[in-house]
């Protein structure tokens, strides 16, 4: 009889903490379900654990994609310094461990598989004081793990608990997946939306051009011919040269407007990078020392080549080291070297290229600014057009190369082109 009474005694408390378990999971559900950002789905995440499990110190983890290195997305209850030890790989023993057994690991419980982890992850388990380890998964990859932990000692976690947090992280990994997956989304419909907006701009700007340029020519030739009627002095004179070097403006943005469209004729060939090179510096040696600035250039030892189309590159070459130049003032240094760099590219293994690094000592770029010059028409020159990086980084990308732009402000900028190599 008593022991009728007590297995369902037994049996109301299990169905009670079913239906609370039910009630959290579904809570936890609605809450992340509608979240479609990752830094707020974090935050919620993060809260909902924290008040459930009264960890005071929490850590999120999450895989970076392709990079195979896990990366602090969350944390509290840690200083900057213990962040610091945190050092994770898919490839190393912790998240090898999880991915195979499936399940949290309860780090005083298994002392079995915490002595088989590397000397780095035990030192970082001990140093965070890491209590439970608890896998994020997507479609068969780890793609984080949570680690909780508490400053209070008789803080513990019974396996209820844990079978609480396993379930928790399911639900929570599907909807990181689901957030990056957003995020990707409108990224690539920005990018269309952009790469559509460049192609009708490029249509356009080739009968624009030709529209604006006579105009402009008679314009030009008028002011011109009126110049004659005022003497050297006069202010109307003045006047008149300001219309005319407003109207030559218009002439290099339309110029620059047309020689976009006109890269559509590419003429690819065998380019020796360290020759292009000597053949554009020709054409800027003389504004430079005027400038006074010292060219620091050193052909490459052996031919470095590449496919492409030598007027465009030229072209690129060209903008770039006019860029360096105007950003120079009172003296300064222009670097220029070419070179063939490999580079892992993990999962596709090594990619080589061919580089053209151009470094000047001028004035730098501020860090708010860096991410509009390749937007056209954007520049920062009174008589500039806002062209030339936008073009040069179209040409590139035509040669399939990239172009990368690192700037301080005030300590001068680099831009390397990364272009194929041509074995
Ligand atoms: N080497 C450089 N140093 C400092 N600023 C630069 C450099 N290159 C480009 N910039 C910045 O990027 C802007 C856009 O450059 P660009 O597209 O060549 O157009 P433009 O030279 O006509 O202004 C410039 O106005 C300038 O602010
Ligand atoms: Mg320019």
């Amino acid at each position: 009889m008593w022991h009728f009474a007590s297995s369902i005694f037994q049996q109301r408390r299990t169905r009670r903490r079913w239906l609370q378990v039910s009630q959290e999971l579904f809570d936890f559900n609605r809450s992340v379900a509608l979240i479609a950002d990752s830094d707020s789905l974090m935050a919620s995440i993060s809260a909902r654990v924290r008040e459930l499990f009264l960890a005071d110190r929490m850590l999120i983890l999450r895989a970076v994609p392709e990079s195979g290195i896990f990366t602090v997305a969350f944390s509290t209850g840690y200083s900057a310094a213990d962040l610091q030890c945190i050092h994770l790989e898919q490839r190393d023993r912790l998240p090898k461990w999880l991915l195979a057994n499936e399940q949290a690991m309860v780090v005083s419980d298994n002392p079995s598989v915490f002595n088989y982890l590397g000397p780095a992850e035990r030192e970082m388990l001990l140093r965070l004081e890491v209590r439970i380890c608890c896998p994020l998964f997507a479609l068969n990859r780890l793609t984080g793990l949570i680690m909780l932990s508490s400053t209070v000692e008789q803080w513990r976690i019974g396996q209820e608990d844990i079978d609480l947090l396993q379930m928790l992280m399911t639900q929570a990994s599907i909807a990181f997946e689901n957030a990056d997956l957003y995020q990707q989304q409108r990224d690539r419909l920005r990018r269309l939306d952009r790469a559509e907006r460049l192609a009708t701009a490029g249509q356009l700007a080739a009968s624009v051009a030709h529209e604006i340029r006579n105009p402009l020519t008679a314009i030009r030739s008028t002011v011109q011919h009126l110049l004659g009627y005022f003497d050297e002095s006069s202010p109307r004179r003045a006047l008149m040269e300001g219309v005319i070097s407003e109207v030559d403006r218009i002439d290099r943005t339309v110029d620059g407007l047309l020689s976009f469209t006109r890269h559509n004729d590419f003429k690819p060939e065998k380019v020796a990078l360290g020759e292009l090179v000597d053949e554009s510096l020709l054409l800027v040696r003389t504004e430079a020392s005027k400038l006074a600035v010292e060219i620091i250039w050193s052909p490459p030892e052996i031919e470095i080549c590449t496919m492409g189309d030598v007027a465009q590159l030229k072209q690129v070459l060209l903008n770039l080291m006019l860029n360096a130049l105007e950003a120079i003032s009172g003296g300064g240094q222009l670097h220029i070297s070419v070179d063939a760099i490999t580079e892992q590219d993990r999962p596709s293994g090594e990619r080589t290229f061919a580089t053209v690094v151009i470094r000047d000592s001028g004035c730098g770029i501020p860090a708010e600014v860096l991410n509009k010059i390749l937007n056209p028409f954007f520049t920062t020159k009174e008589s500039g057009t806002g062209l030339g990086l936008f073009i040069s980084q179209s040409i590139i990308q035509r040669h399939g190369g990239e172009i990368e732009i690192s700037s301080i402000e005030g300590g001068g900028t680099t831009v390397e082109l990364r272009l194929p190599l041509l074995a």
